[in-house]
């Protein structure tokens, strides 16, 4: 039976635990995450393994990154059966710091985002994101200092402002994206999905259904404009409240006016209930 990871709590704690990792040598990886861990965190970590000898998976949530009007206070918290599903994965090594470990009395500073964090996507929506997590993930690499950090693509422009943020700013970690992981019906995986009531779940797969048929006719030649205002038309039509169905440039995140621009990302948002939903695809 795998034995269970090491916790640690506080910041000298893991610096002797990610000091232990590191005798003779060994590569550490990082997965950040804010818990609630489904199979696709797990699929994170099994990247996490093939690129490292060691991994270290962040459990934070992090409240500088939720509006006060966002889902902070319910956001799942799902402690034990996380740490049952690290343990299964060999995990060496979990950091689980509270809030007040991470943003002390007197906390003052933060990451500015820019590039990538102000394309009019997740920004435009909650203004407050970026900033937030940008200055959390900074926090993770100075705190862990990986040689490698697993992020899922799921949150494509958040891997793109971090894979950004992480060069700026030298912090020496390879930042790598991990493919989606989707239920059979094609619904992204993703912790808010336990949200959904029986019938918000049944009409959710129409996010990942959509952006295919609109790779397929972008492809057979149709214009990106046409192909955004018909996918919106069709996801209004599922129940939802749609906050952007773009097509990018998949690296810079920029808007675009023809296939030709590509590679592209069909990247959207949008609102069931009260349940927000996004998801992305290549081209
Ligand atoms: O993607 C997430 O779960 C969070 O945004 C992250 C990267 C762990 C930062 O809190």
């Amino acid at each position: 039976m795998p034995s269970r990871p090491m916790i640690v709590r506080t910041i000298p704690a893991l610096r002797r635990a990610v000091d232990g990792l590191r005798a003779r040598k060994a590569s550490v990886a990082l997965v950040p995450t804010m818990g609630a861990l489904h199979d696709g965190h797990v699929s994170l970590v099994r990247l996490a393994k093939r690129r490292a000898r060691k991994v270290v998976v962040s459990i934070f949530v992090n409240p500088t990154q939720f509006a006060p009007t966002e889902d902070y206070g319910s956001y799942p918290r799902t402690w034990k059966a996380d740490l049952a599903k690290l343990t299964a994965e060999g995990v060496d090594l979990v950091w689980n710091p509270d809030v007040d470990t991470m943003y002390p009395a007197g906390f003052a500073s933060r990451i500015l985002t820019d590039g990538p964090a102000t394309v009019g996507l997740e920004d435009r929506f909650r203004p407050h994101f970026f900033g937030g997590v940008a200055t959390v993930v900074g926090k993770l690499f100075t705190q862990v200092r990986p040689d490698v950090a697993i992020f899922g693509e799921k949150d494509f422009q958040q891997l793109r402002v971090v894979t950004r943020m992480a060069a700026d700013l030298d912090l020496g970690v390879k930042v790598i994206g991990s493919k989606t992981v989707r239920e059979r019906d094609g619904l992204a995986m993703s912790s808010r999905n336990v949200y959904l009531s029986a019938d918000e779940r049944r009409a959710a797969p129409v996010l990942f259904r959509t952006m295919k048929e609109a790779t397929r006719r972008l492809r057979a030649g149709e214009d990106v404009e046409t192909a955004q205002k018909s996918s919106v038309a069709t996801i209004t039509a599922a129940g939802f409240v749609v906050d952007y169905f773009e097509i990018r440039q998949a690296e810079t995140l920029a808007p675009v006016t023809s296939i030709k621009d590509g590679p592209l990302r069909i990247l959207v948002a949008a609102k069931i209930g009260n349940t927000r939903l996004i998801d992305n695809i290549a081209v």
